[in-house]
């Protein structure tokens, strides 16, 4: 499946606006992931964290419903001959439930859930929970801290109205917070980054013995 109108920042845009401004955070989700696992990385653009965890996992598996973001991240994957990234563009949901794996030991959600419907957020949770021992999001923390917030809406304004409002209802909703109660899954171990605006957590799956 593919998304029928690609956004204006998808695939090369992504890689040169915003890849860059992410590396705090692709550096602290790799910090938390054993050398040696499996990762799922879903919604994973253009692949950058997704290739920066190839270094250290046995296999990464990338999912976005984007071929511009995939497409992208195929051509830089090559270009660095990486061989344990599979990469699946495909709407999550289908994605994850018609994976070959039928257990990995990390799921990951980096700045993904802020965007997408309320009813698909915690519909994808529960999805991977059934498949990982464990659970990585990096993604705002609410509230945001005063300082940083309005660049942060002016940048989620940019993405788009229906992005925006997701975002809004993220926001209105306590973020991951409220996610990771539904979810019924435990955080053992949180970190923020970014001035305390994007949190880094850390989950069990209850699902799965870890
Ligand atoms: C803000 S980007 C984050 C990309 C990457 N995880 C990162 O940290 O840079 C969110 C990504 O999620 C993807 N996405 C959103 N909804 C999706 C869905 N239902 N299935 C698959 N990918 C999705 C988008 O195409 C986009 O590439």
């Amino acid at each position: 499946m593919e998304l029928k109108t690609a956004r204006y920042y998808d695939g090369r845009p992504y890689a040169c606006w915003i890849d860059p401004l992410l590396k705090p955070i692709r550096r602290a989700v790799s910090d938390l992931i054993e050398p040696g696992s499996i990762a799922v990385d879903i919604g994973c653009g253009t692949g950058a964290l997704a290739m920066r965890l190839s270094r250290q996992c046995e296999k990464v598996i990338g999912i976005d419903h984007s071929h511009l973001m995939i497409r992208q991240a195929h051509r830089i994957g090559t270009e660095r001959g990486i061989k344990n990234l599979r990469l699946i563009c495909d709407d999550a949901l289908s994605a994850l439930d018609h994976l070959k794996e039928p257990r990995v030991d990390y799921a990951v959600f980096s700045m993904m859930l802020h965007e997408i419907t309320p009813e698909s957020r915690l519909e994808l949770i529960l999805r991977a929970r059934r498949i990982a021992g464990r659970i990585l999001f990096a993604d705002y923390r609410i509230p945001l801290r005063r300082l940083l917030s309005v660049p942060i809406l002016i940048v989620e304004r940019m993405a788009g109205r229906e992005h925006f409002r997701n975002f809004l209802n993220f926001s209105r909703t306590r973020g991951l917070m409220s996610l990771i109660e539904a979810a019924d899954l435990t955080v053992s171990l949180r970190k923020t980054i970014f001035g305390g605006n994007v949190c880094i957590l850390k989950t069990r799956s209850p699902d799965i013995d870890n």
